[in-house]
Parts: structure tokens; C-alpha cells; sequence
């Protein structure tokens, strides 16, 4: 059966970027699939988080990823740092990523500018690791995001520069997947660019919140004066508000507001006030199930548990293989 692998990192709930990005593939692929989902929390160390910010981030995405449909008899379900063989073979692939490809990564630049006074070694080398915890389990594909392809892109190099490094045919290369035939970007609130956890709150959807929260923000989203002529292009902001009814509308009432749009009679705050009561529609029988699973302790460690039994198995094969590649021999 091929193999799928992919990850979310626990620095905060997830947000409707993960759940069309990554979460709806996952749900789609679990059962036709050898699946691998986990929880980043290694990755999620370069921003420094308490130790017990940590463990309850970890903990909510956990029963966040179950809420939505995960189920852990289908798929690996685990926490990264259950897996020592990854942190192992990360030291090893580390070896053979140079420092200049790692410095013109997209992310890298971006946290550069982001969070410059933390640009530690872990930033650097943020797609060695990445790429171990595809190649770890042998991954035909990575159900990811529009932003994770670049990541993707260094997987493959990485992966084939150490067949040719040990004239082996030993790592496949993994293909990026979504469930809608092409990678996904969704767009956050306030025009600016994809909706993400850094992106800041009023950016963001986030599963876990209040109704009136969500609204709030919807309503409070960018909008310019209008259109002056029919069929005029689309503002950014206004364009992001359409992009996200068409992940949450029903097809009809897209169409019922592109052709108000088309026209010049459209009134953004009808659009937006349709807009947030759709999203409520998605949100609620989610985060209903969300709050439920979070009290649910048994479940959680009984989940992570399974997962971490089925994930360490893979892992430790690659491991066992990889080191016996690289010339690794036992004296005693
Ligand atoms: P992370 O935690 O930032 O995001 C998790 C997943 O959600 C997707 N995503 C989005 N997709 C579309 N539109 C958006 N606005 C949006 N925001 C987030 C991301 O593309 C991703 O698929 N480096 C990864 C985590 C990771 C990983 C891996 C992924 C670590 N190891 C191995 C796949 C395979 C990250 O930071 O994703």
C-alpha cells in the first residue's frame, strides 16, 4: 500500500488553513492509504514555547486532529518527539544539507524578517527535518499546503543526494497532495496573504472559538469602496472573501454573489454576514466534537499510544537500514 506522511506543527489550534490545507486530505487518504499523521513538536521547539505551553499545545492538537475525523485504527497517529529515530536520522541528513541552499529557503528568509532576534541553527535546518520525518516512513505522498511545496521540493533533493552520496536506491521521492487535485492556499482575513498562525488572530479562522468571536472577525475583514464597472477585477481582499465562501458556501450562493459583484450592486456586509453564518455552519458540529475530545483523556493517550507503537516500528526499519548504509558497525 503506498504510504502518505504529513504534520502540523502544535503552536496554536488549527485554523480553517490547516483543515482545507492539510486535515480534508488526511481524512480522504486515511482509509486507502498507509497513513502517517503526527504532531510537529520538535519543529515547533524554534519558537522557544514553556515547557508547559508545550504540552497542552501538543494536547490540543492532538484531540483537535481526532475531532475531525482521524481515526487512529485507520492511521499512525503520533507525537513526533515519541520517535527518537527521527532526532537520529535528522543528525544524520544534516550532514549532506549545505548551508547556502538551506539560507535562500523561502520560510528561512521569512523568519529572518519575522523573528530576527531568534534565528537559531533549528530555523536553518527546519526542512532537514521535515524532510526526515517524510522519508522516515518511506512517504509516496505528502498531503500539504500551497507554502509547504518549496519544503517539499528539498525533500526530494535531500532524499537523492544521499542515494548518490551511497550509490543507493534507498529514499523514493515523495509528491506533494491534496484532496482537490492541486495545492491549496487559503487566504486569511486581512488581505495580506495566507491565513496562518503568525499571521495573527484577526487573520485568522480558528476551529476553537465562539461563534461570536468568528463573526466578529468576518465582519471586521478588509473591503474596498466597491466595484465601479461591471465584471472589474477583484481587489486581494475581496477576492480572499470569495476564495473562502467557496470553501464554506453552498455553490449557489457563490454564484448568487459573484453576479452581484459582476453587476455593482453587491453590499459587502451581506456578503460578509452570509459568509460568517456558512462558516458557522462548518465550524460548529466541528468544534462541538473538539470540546468533547479534549476532556476525553482516556482516548487521547490511548490514540497517541497506538500511534506511537506503528510509527516507531517504520521508523526504527529506516533507522536500522540507514545506519547499516552509512557503514555504522557494531564492535560488540
Ligand atoms: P504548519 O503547522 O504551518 O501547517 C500545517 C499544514 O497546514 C497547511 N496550511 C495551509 N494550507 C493552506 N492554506 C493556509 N493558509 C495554510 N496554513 C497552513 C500547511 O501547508 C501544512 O500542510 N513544516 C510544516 C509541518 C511539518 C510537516 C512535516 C508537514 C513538519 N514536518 C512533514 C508535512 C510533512 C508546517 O509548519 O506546517
Amino acid at each position: 500500500m503506498e504510504r502518505v506522511v504529513s504534520g502540523i506543527r502544535p503552536t496554536g489550534k488549527l485554523h480553517l488553513g490547516n483543515y482545507f490545507g492539510a486535515v480534508k486530505s488526511f481524512l480522504q487518504m486515511q482509509k486507502d492509504y498507509d497513513c502517517y499523521f503526527f504532531i510537529a513538536d520538535l519543529h515547533s521547539l524554534t519558537t522557544h514555547p514553556k515547557p508547559a505551553d508545550l504540552h497542552a499545545n501538543v494536547r490540543s492538537v492532538l484531540a483537535e486532529y481526532l475531532a475531525m475525523g482521524l481515526d487512529p485504527e485507520q492511521c499512525a497517529l503520533f507525537i513526533q518527539s515519541d520517535i527518537p529515530a527521527i532526532p537520529e536520522l535528522y543528525a544524520y541528513m544534516n550532514m549532506n544539507a549545505y548551508i547556502g541552499e538551506l539560507q535562500r529557503s523561502t520560510s528561512f528568509k521569512e523568519k529572518i524578517r519575522s523573528q530576527a532576534d531568534n534565528v537559531n541553527a533549528g530555523l536553518l535546518t527546519y526542512p532537514v527535518l521535515m524532510a526526515v520525518d517524510i522519508l522516515v516512513h518511506h512517504a509516496d505522498y505528502v498531503p500539504v499546503g500551497k507554502d509547504q511545496q518549496q519544503h517539499l521540493e528539498m525533500t526530494r533533493q535531500f532524499g537523492n543526494r544521499f542515494n548518490r552520496l551511497y550509490q543507493v536506491d534507498y529514499f523514493k521521492e515523495p509528491q506533494a497532495f491534496s484532496f482537490s487535485g492541486e495545492l491549496i492556499k487559503v487566504p486569511g482575513l486581512t488581505g495580506q496573504g495566507k491565513m496562518s498562525k503568525s499571521s495573527g488572530e484577526a487573520d485568522t479562522i480558528i476551529f476553537n472559538e465562539d461563534d461570536e468571536v468568528i463573526r466578529k472577525k468576518i465582519m471586521r475583514a478588509k473591503t474596498d469602496s466597491g466595484p465601479t464597472e461591471e465584471n472589474q477585477e477583484k481587489a486581494v481582499e475581496i477576492q480572499n472573501l470569495f476564495e473562502l465562501m467557496a470553501l464554506v458556501s453552498e455553490e449557489s450562493t457563490l454564484v448568487h454573489f459573484e453576479e452581484l459583484y459582476a453587476k455593482c450592486q453587491i453590499r459587502y456586509g451581506d456578503l460578509k454576514k452570509q459568509l460568517a453564518e456558512d462558516m458557522l455552519q462548518f465550524i460548529r458540529p466541528i468544534r462541538q466534537k473538539i470540546r468533547e475530545t479534549e476532556r476525553d483523556d482516556a482516548f487521547l493517550s490511548k490514540a497517541a499510544k497506538i500511534g506511537a507503537d506503528k510509527a516507531n516500528e517504520s521508523a526504527n526499519k529506516t533507522l536500522k537500514e540507514v545506519r547499516e548504509i552509512i557503514g555504522f558497525r557494531k564492535f560488540y
